[in-house]
């Protein structure tokens, strides 16, 4: 059973669209140990907290530098003996100690197809701005490891989108999440639960998939 614990910072809808898929047998053998978020107040909590999973915030406004910051996540992380870092529309940098002590164990999920639109700068509404702004005609999201750059980690899993040219950032944000990003950030959640992750060379090879026979 891999034992996940979701980071978020915000409205949750990622944290959903896995609590959904475990309920529904879309994600097997994978279990929400915790939901930790870098702020209070947030509806990701709402959302954990009505399917009784654990929740804490751990802020880094809470601590005295980010070593402390640091420290806290890490040692809450440990105690819960989790096997996956998933985050899930979190805005806050991951300490170096986390991905050190956790590399190729903590996955994110970004609005776009990276390389495109990503980087320090690039979340949220703003990435879909960008894609608008330069009139790109297909978008999408993707989910990739995580190392100590920004959105630089071996890619996983990715999703393309159509952009439309009435799009507003808004409609744009939430056609990605509902096409992209609610089901790829599943499908990477189970095919770590079923360990058919390899990375090699910083590139990710999906057993059981055309490129890897
Ligand atoms: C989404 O755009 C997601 O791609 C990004 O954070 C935003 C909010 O996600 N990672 P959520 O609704 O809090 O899951």
């Amino acid at each position: 059973m891999l034992r996940i614990a979701v980071l978020v910072s915000g409205g949750g809808t990622n944290l959903q669209a896995i609590m959904d898929g475990i309920e529904q047998g879309r994600i097997t053998n994978a279990r929400i140990e915790t939901v930790i978020s870098s702020k209070g107040g947030v509806y990701a909590l709402e959302r954990a907290r009505s399917r009784k999973i654990k929740t804490s915030v751990i802020s880094p406004d809470d601590y005295d530098g980010r070593e402390e910051f640091s420290r806290a996540l890490l040692s809450e992380i440990k105690r819960l003996r989790v096997d996956l870092i998933v985050l899930a529309g979190y805005l806050v940098i991951i300490p170096e100690i986390l991905i050190h002590d956790y590399r190729n164990k903590i996955i994110n999920i970004h609005p776009s197809l990276i390389p495109a639109f990503c980087g320090p700068g690039y979340y949220g509404l703003r990435v879909h701005e960008a894609v608008l702004k330069k009139g790109v005609k297909i978008t999408g999201a993707t989910v990739h490891f995580v190392d100590e750059g920004t959105d630089t980690g071996p890619i996983i899993l990715q999703k393309a989108v159509k952009v439309y040219e009435d799009d507003t950032p808004e409609v744009l944000q939430r056609r990605v999440m509902e096409e992209a990003e609610w089901l790829i950030l599943p499908q990477a959640i189970q095919l770590m639960a079923d360990n058919k992750i390899q990375v090699k060379n910083n590139k990710v090879y999906i057993s059981g998939n055309r490129e890897s026979n």
